[in-house]
Order: C-alpha cells, then sequence, then structure tokens
C-alpha cells in the first residue's frame, strides 16, 4: 500500500518552502488580487480514499479546467458531431493565440485553447434551454453540490479587458463558425470560465473521467469511447504548448487554467487536483506541475 497521506504532506511542505512561486495572471485583474501564497492539493482515489493538504477548501477561479466540462457537456447534447466544427490536434501554441485560426479557415485546433472553447460555448448556447443556470446546475450535478457559483466580478472583469476573446469570436463568426451572436457567446463563456471551486470539488466533479463515464452520484454522462476521447484531449493539449512538457513530467491527462487550478486523473485509479496561483510563462500553475510530478515520481502512478 502507497502511502498517499505522508506523500502528499512532504510534497506540500517542499512546495510551500519554494521561493519561485511564479506570477498570479494579471491580464483578468479581479484575478490580480488572489495572494499567491495559497497551496493545496486534493486526491480522491477510486478505492475511497480521500487526502486533503494546505488551502484545499478554499474556493478559486476554475477559468480554463471549465473547458474540459463544457466539452464533455457538448459531447453529451450532440456526441460526435463537435469535432465538425473544433478539431483535435495539440495546437502548440499559447491559449489565446489567434493565427493558426485565420490560416486553417476558423476550425480551432482543439476545444480548450480560447477559440475551441468559444465554439463549444455556441453549441451549449444551441442546445441548452437557459444555458448558464443549465451549465451550472450540470456542475453541480457532476460533484452532487450545490455550493458551486459563477463569480459575477470575475466574469465582468474578463469582458471588461477580454479583447482578445471578441478578436476569436468574432474571426470564428466571419467563418461561419459561430451560430449565435459574439456577445452572447462570450457572455457565456466568460461566466463558464469564473465558476469557482475549491480542490476537492475539483476533484469530484472529474470524478466521472476516472470512472468510464459515470460521476460521483453513479449517474452515467459519457460512453466508455467518450471518456477515452476527452481523456486523450487533456493529455495532448490540456496545456497548450507546454502539453508535452506535462505529459513528459507528469504522465498524466490533465488541465489547467490561469486562476492556478490543475486537474489531473489516472482512470480507475485517481483523481487529483492542485491549486497554487501563480503561473510559469506558459500560463500554467507552476508549484502545481511541480507538484503532480513529485507525485506520480513518489507514487510510480501515471499513464506509461
Ligand atoms: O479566456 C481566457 O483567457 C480565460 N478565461 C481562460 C484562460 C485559461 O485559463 C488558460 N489556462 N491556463
Amino acid at each position: 500500500m502507497r502511502d498517499f497521506k505522508s506523500i502528499l504532506h512532504s510534497i506540500y511542505n517542499e512546495a510551500i518552502s519554494q521561493t519561485d512561486k511564479g506570477k498570479v495572471a494579471t491580464y483578468i485583474p479581479e484575478l490580480a488580487k488572489i495572494d499567491i501564497d495559497n497551496f493545496g492539493i486534493y486526491l480522491k482515489t477510486m478505492t475511497g480514499e480521500n487526502y486533503g493538504v494546505g488551502d484545499f477548501n478554499i474556493p478559486f477561479s476554475i477559468q480554463s479546467i471549465s473547458k474540459v466540462l463544457a466539452l464533455g457537456k457538448a459531447m453529451e447534447l450532440i456526441g460526435e458531431s463537435v469535432f465538425k466544427r473544433v478539431d483535435v490536434e495539440p495546437s502548440g501554441h499559447p491559449f489565446n493565440q489567434l493565427a493558426l485560426l485565420e490560416v486553417e479557415n476558423g476550425i480551432p485546433r482543439n476545444p480548450f485553447i480560447n477559440s475551441g472553447a468559444i465554439v463549444i460555448a455556441d453549441i451549449l448556447i444551441s442546445n441548452l434551454k437557459n444555458p448558464k443556470t443549465d451549465f451550472l446546475n450540470y456542475v453541480r450535478d457532476l460533484c452532487g453540490d450545490k455550493n458551486i457559483n459563477y463569480n459575477i466580478a470575475v466574469a465582468k472583469s474578463e469582458k471588461d479587458t477580454g479583447f482578445k476573446n471578441f478578436a476569436a469570436a468574432n474571426l470564428l463568426k466571419s467563418f461561419k463558425n459561430l451560430d449565435n451572436d459574439v456577445e452572447e457567446v462570450l457572455d457565456f463563456y466568460f461566466h463558464q470560465c469564473s465558476i469557482e471551486m475549491t480542490c476537492s470539488q475539483l476533484s469530484n466533479v472529474f470524478y466521472f473521467l476516472a470512472n468510464d463515464g459515470y460521476c460521483i452520484n453513479k449517474k452515467l454522462h459519457l460512453s466508455n469511447s467518450q471518456v477515452k476521447r476527452i481523456n486523450a484531449l487533456m493529455l495532448t493539449c490540456g496545456f497548450y504548448d507546454e502539453a508535452g512538457e506535462f505529459a513528459f513530467e507528469v504522465g498524466l491527462p490533465g488541465k489547467s487554467g490561469v486562476g492556478g487550478g490543475i486537474v489531473a486523473l489516472l482512470p480507475d485509479h485517481f483523481i487529483i487536483t492542485t491549486w497554487s496561483p501563480g503561473l510559469n510563462k506558459k500560463g500554467n500553475s507552476l508549484l502545481g506541475m511541480k507538484a503532480l510530478e513529485q507525485f506520480t515520481t513518489k507514487t510510480n502512478l501515471s499513464i506509461f
């Protein structure tokens, strides 16, 4: 038996003693207010073990981690046709880069770069009756916890400064890959990204991707093959132009957000979430990535 508790504690102690914690995202002004010293980890195993260390119970902005949940809902609603409008290849570029989108005629490289996630948001708006309410309820259902909400101030802050996302949405519209109004799609997208969760809530929400599509309350959301697709996309595209590095160092499907969260999982074994708001140059949590590298190294648990 692995002693997860002491492994997590040693990773935590090493992480909080680091002097270089990266830099908190400032391009969404509301996120700049977060204390860089927060650090939490939460591990949930499929055999029913749960371990939290540090700030695992403080809600934070999940940002791009929400893109995985949006993709899951879109696949639940319209299945494979999602991939007529968004490709499944790593972009090798930052999450907000637009050059490829122009060259590739408005088909985003994957659902996790911003342009791809904006297309997914458009699909959700077209297929949900009350998009913002229905999406939030979906996320709450996934973990059986009603205490999950949008942070309206964060959504507004991004709306006021998200010029590049407006450019992406307009470019998509010009290529006829956006059915709804730019304003409406981005309003949904900014809210989706503003959802706040704790490390423990996130580990519970992602349970279905480690459990053949069955969420924590045993409800089936996705087929085996859909779960395989989403985990493959997390492995190849979840960290943008650092996806190779994450696979190389950590060896798990995972997804980061500029709020400093990372969720990673080993199907049939565990889900682990880290939160450290300081980001590296590629926009991924600096200490979160280091902690996960330590975790898979010390436990010898990864997909490879
Ligand atoms: O659209 C944006 O720029 C943000 N709402 C989300 C970006 C993000 O989290 C990138 N991930 N590391």
